[in-house]
């Protein structure tokens, strides 16, 4: 039952990252009430459309780096893009994430009159990182995931969509919104998951050796909820905004209170070869009226019921 706050229905919304951790559940989130959903991704696994095609939601294939737009529906009221690659190439990066955002918008935005707005999900990873202190979103830009294995051209990538986007939804007046998720999770997926997993192997985690190593997560249902907040800042030049949960954690608390609800034991690592603490100041979000509701400790609990039960303390 809705609780009054506000809700996206009857509208025709292109998902894209569809097959990946934040964008499979937020997609699903919105069939209903109305909607129309479709999901894109490239489904190199086709198996992978299965479980969306029963949860409602239609799936079409979409390559943003190699310019396959054929099956972006037409008449589409809103485009909610989460696809990203995380490449160890800036050529691959640049063509999936700058590149292909800004195609989309073109190509979406050219196959529907009542084209509404484009909500770009871009990261906090864009920020310089500066301790602990809230960063907001004019605060200076900087390469924050470098020193992180497997993601060299993560922020700068993701830097550079923003720019596009922003630069598209000037050219093409398309009402932008341009949210800097910070650290998601869900009860099926994120990186405390992956925290616990690395737990229960004896696998030490890496932190910041500036500590804590803080964040802002936020739940997945705060993630869908957040959604219409957010898309009531869509603009013409775009809006830039942070987007996370209202509590600051870190991954030392984090990994503490998933030992204390499993009984296991984490090795943390400081090093300098991690991403640092990135806690965003969450002002222009709160002034959409949306505050999240799950608080960590109980959607970490959530998530070790739902994802990994067998580990949980009697
Ligand atoms: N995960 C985090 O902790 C985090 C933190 C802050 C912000 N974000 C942002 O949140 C969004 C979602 O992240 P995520 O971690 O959920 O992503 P993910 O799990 O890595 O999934 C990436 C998605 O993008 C799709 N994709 C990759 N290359 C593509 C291409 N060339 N054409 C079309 N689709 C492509 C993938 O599908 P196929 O491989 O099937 O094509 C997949 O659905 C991203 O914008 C990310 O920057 C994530």
């Amino acid at each position: 039952m809705n609780d009054g706050s506000p809700m996206i229905t009857g509208k025709r919304i292109l998902v894209t990252g569809v097959t990946g951790w934040v964008a499979g559940p937020l997609a699903t989130s919105l069939v209903g009430n109305g909607n129309e959903v479709f999901g894109a991704a490239r489904f190199r696994d086709p198996s992978s459309r299965q479980p969306l095609e029963s949860a409602g939601v239609q799936t079409v294939s979409v390559d943003l780096g190699h310019g396959h737009y054929d099956e972006v529906p037409s008449d589409l009221d809103l485009v909610l893009h989460f696809a990203v690659a995380k490449a160890d190439n800036f050529d691959h990066a640049f063509a999936v994430n700058a590149d292909g955002s800004a195609d989309l918008m073109e190509i979406a935005a050219a196959r529907s009159d009542r084209f509404q707005a484009f909500f770009h999900c871009s990261s906090t990873a864009v920020y310089a990182p500066q301790g602990r202190e809230p960063r907001t979103e004019t605060d200076l830009l900087g390469d924050s995931h470098r020193p992180m294995p497997g993601m060299p051209t993560y922020s700068i990538s993701k830097i550079a969509a923003e720019v596009l986007v922003r630069y598209q939804a000037k050219r093409l007046g398309v009402p932008t919104v341009i949210a800097r998720l910070n650290v998601p999770y869900g009860d099926t997926y994120g990186w405390p998951l992956f925290h616990l997993m690395m737990m229960e192997r004896d696998i030490p985690v890496p932190v910041h050796v500036d500590q804590p190593t803080s964040y802002t997560p936020i739940h997945a249902d705060d993630i869908a909820a957040s959604i219409p907040y957010l898309l009531t800042l869509a603009s013409t030049p775009a809006t830039i905004v942070n987007w996370g949960g209202d509590e600051i954690t870190s991954v030392e608390e984090w990994c503490g209170h998933l030992g204390d609800l499993t009984g296991l034991t984490a090795t943390l690592a400081p090093t300098e070869a991690t991403i640092p603490a990135i806690v965003p100041d969450l002002t222009k979000l709160h002034g959409t009226g949306f505050r999240s509701s799950v608080g960590w400790r109980d959607g970490f609990r959530r998530m070790v019921e739902t994802s990994r039960p067998d580990l949980l303390k009697s």
